[in-house]
């Protein structure tokens, strides 16, 4: 029969997601009981008491004690860490507030990125999602383009979430019931120009991860704006578990341009899963090769990086005119050469990344630091409209343009 040091030492496997440390390290083993006849019982205190983990948790603890061997059961209760226990854990991560667990269900989280713009990373995003969903496998995905948000587009998905009880933001479901969040649902027109940046564009990225009802996601693709900016940063502070896909065109200097968002990547210490090739050569009608922007980028870049080419989708009519209609071509055509390459990277996907609960996944990566900033103008759907933004106008990416400015 196991001592209580080796079934305390047994739960430095079980992780909170969230708070990518164990539960042992953060103090969220209660008890530890040993019974005559060899079952042990655990108590473990939540955060929150509606934390949408407890069965994941309830699941690795009983897995991480039954593994020491000589264990006939265990038994996983909860309870709820007291104020001043939330309090002194708070202060112990240097966070103003702890996560509630809108994350904890989303086995992967992967960005989508490229250096520079207009390589095909939200119609690479949308339709991997869809692709995804084909392959049985529960998407969702998050615009983190805050300006030039085009998901709802590509997804043929519109309107302005509604407001769950517990106070989360419930995201619309698209096409093939991929989930969708967009800056675009909470704005009054679809044309609204943005001009957050900097606190202000950290907070609606944390809003859009933590007040977010995501539930259960097989993966979490979030479709980055280009370059390699304050949003990537955000995101890589709030997602230490989070990977990178990254899109570039065949040609040579698209690919030194994407190295660079590898590199902010690999700064954060986030994975990168792989490489996707968009806009390759095609065959024309008389089955002859057309490669308008060259050949062999994608292979280069991802032998470069050492990690897997995911696929090559070929420059096809059908799968821009599908993005902007919103029918994404793996759902309308998925017999196309562009589907079949997209259907070709979700397999490639799924194949780099864990399909494990995330209470098992060891963490990886840098301290979190606090992130604070103005809340996001979000209302509840029958509320009236955001308030003005508070920031300075322009691109938190790029210099202040002047032209960004409202007129004095
Ligand atoms: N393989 C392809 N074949 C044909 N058209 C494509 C292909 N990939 C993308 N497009 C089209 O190219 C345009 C730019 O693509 P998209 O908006 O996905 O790029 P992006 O990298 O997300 O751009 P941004 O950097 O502005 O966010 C869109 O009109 C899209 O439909
Ligand atoms: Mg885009």
């Amino acid at each position: 029969m196991p001592t209580e040091e080796q079934i305390r030492e047994a739960l430095t496997s079980v992780i909170d997601p969230e708070l990518r440390k164990n539960i042992v390290e953060l103090g969220m083993v209660r008890r530890i009981l040993r019974h005559d006849d060899g079952r042990v019982e655990v108590t473990v205190s939540l955060t929150t008491a509606g934390c949408p983990i407890r069965a994941h948790f309830q699941q690795a603890v009983s897995d991480s004690v039954m593994a020491l061997g000589g264990v006939p059961g265990v038994g996983v209760d909860f309870d709820v860490l007291n104020d001043s226990e939330k309090q002194a854990l708070q202060q112990r991560l240097g966070r103003g507030t702890l996560p509630q667990g809108a994350l904890a269900q989303v086995k992967n989280v992967i960005c989508v990125g490229s250096g520079k713009g207009g390589v095909g990373k939200s119609t690479v995003t949308a339709n991997l999602a869809a692709a995804l969903q084909m392959e049985g496998m529960q998407a969702a995905v998050m615009d983190a383009d805050v300006w030039g948000y085009s998901i709802p587009r590509m997804l043929g998905v519109h309107g302005r979430p509604s407001i769950s009880r517990e106070r989360k933001i419930v995201p619309l479901e698209a096409v093939a019931g991929v989930k969708a969040i967009s800056i675009e649902f909470f704005l009054d027109r679809e044309d609204q120009a943005i001009t957050w940046r900097g606190p202000m564009l950290h907070k609606a990225i944390r809003q859009f991860l933590e007040d977010v009802e995501w539930g259960e996601l097989d993966y979490l693709l979030i479709d980055l704006p280009p370059g390699t900016g304050d949003v990537s940063m955000t995101l890589a502070q709030l997602l230490p578990q989070a990977r990178f896909v990254i899109v570039t065109t065949p040609q040579p200097a698209a690919q030194k341009v994407a190295k660079r968002a590898a590199e902010t990547a690999l700064r954060y210490d986030l994975e990168i899963s792989g490489v996707v090739e968009n806009m390759s050569p095609f065959r024309g009608p008389n089955g002859d090769r057309v490669a308008i922007f060259g050949e062999g980028g994608g292979q280069a870049l991802a032998d470069e990086l050492e990690v897997p080419l995911l696929g090559k989708v070929p420059l096809q009519e059908d799968l821009r005119v599908g993005a902007d209609e919103g029918r994404p071509l793996v759902l309308s055509d998925p017999d196309a050469p562009a589907a079949q390459a997209l259907f070709h990277t979700a397999r490639g996907v799924i194949a780099a990344t864990p399909q494990e609960l995330p209470t098992m996944q060891p963490p990886s990566g840098p301290p979190l630091r606090e992130i604070t900033g103005t809340e996001l103008p979000m209302v509840a759907p029958d509320q009236t409209s955001p308030k003005p933004a508070e920031e300075p106008q322009g691109r938190a990416d790029e210099p202040p343009d002047e032209q960004a400015r409202p007129a004095a």
